[in-house]
């Protein structure tokens, strides 16, 4: 009885070590965070778990640079925007993106006829997504952007001062470089805290 106790102690301690050791591993891996990752050469990591950021809003058949404007209209594109969910926490606060804040348009085609759908639109295939990654400490303007080219893993910044990229947003987005006007529960919170800035007026 006694030797039973002395083999089954030692189990028990073993066993309830790798219960707590299984434990932090998984909480670690759960609040793993969500910022930019780069090559050694500058080139961005597409983010894996992007679908799993905060889901910011989604325009349809929007026009603004020549590649939608090719778009047809009868098929008109999605695009999804997602940001890392420490940023959008701190932009719930102050109404401004911090350091290392990132964020994916997701572009999908579009379908009308499917299923029991008779009229509209839902969305389709992947067809690319961009980033943008905030991070003063590596870009002299803030701001990186970054189109990922088909299913490649990794993506090049656009280089800052030829690239479109950076001149549209500068210019027209209403909070620091980004879309914020397009995306109506963020516009409202921008609003309250006072960091919109003025944007040029609707091109009606
Ligand atoms: C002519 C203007 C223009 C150009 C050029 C442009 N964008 Fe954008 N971008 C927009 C608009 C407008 C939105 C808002 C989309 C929406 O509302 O769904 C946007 C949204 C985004 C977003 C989501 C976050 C945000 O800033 O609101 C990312 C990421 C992005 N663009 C990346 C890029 C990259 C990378 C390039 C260059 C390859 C690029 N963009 C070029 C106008 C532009």
């Amino acid at each position: 009885m006694k030797s039973q106790t002395k083999t089954i102690v030692p189990l028990i301690l073993l066993g309830s070590v790798c219960v707590v050791f299984g434990l932090t591993l998984y909480a670690q891996t759960g609040s793993k965070s969500n910022g930019p990752v780069f090559t050694a050469d500058n080139q961005l990591m597409r983010p894996a778990n992007y679908r799993e950021w905060i889901w910011v809003s989604s325009g349809l058949g929007m026009t603004y640079g020549p590649r939608e404007q090719a778009n047809s209209p009868a098929e008109p594109r999605f695009d999804n925007v997602f940001v890392t969910p420490e940023a959008y926490r701190a932009f719930m606060k102050t109404g401004k993106w911090p350091n290392k804040t990132m964020f994916v348009l997701e572009i999908r085609s579009s379908q009308s006829h499917g299923s029991i759908n008779k009229d509209g639109h839902f969305q389709g295939d992947l067809v690319t997504i961009e980033a943008e990654v905030k991070d003063e400490g590596r870009f002299p303007e803030k701001w990186g952007f970054f189109p990922f080219r088909g299913s490649e893993q990794t993506a090049r910044p656009a280089p800052p001062a030829t690239t479109e990229c950076q001149s549209c947003h500068s210019k027209n987005g209403a909070v620091d470089n980004t879309f914020v006007q397009f995306y109506p529960t963020l516009l409202e919170v921008a609003r309250q805290k006072g960091t919109l800035r003025q944007v040029p007026p609707d091109s009606k």
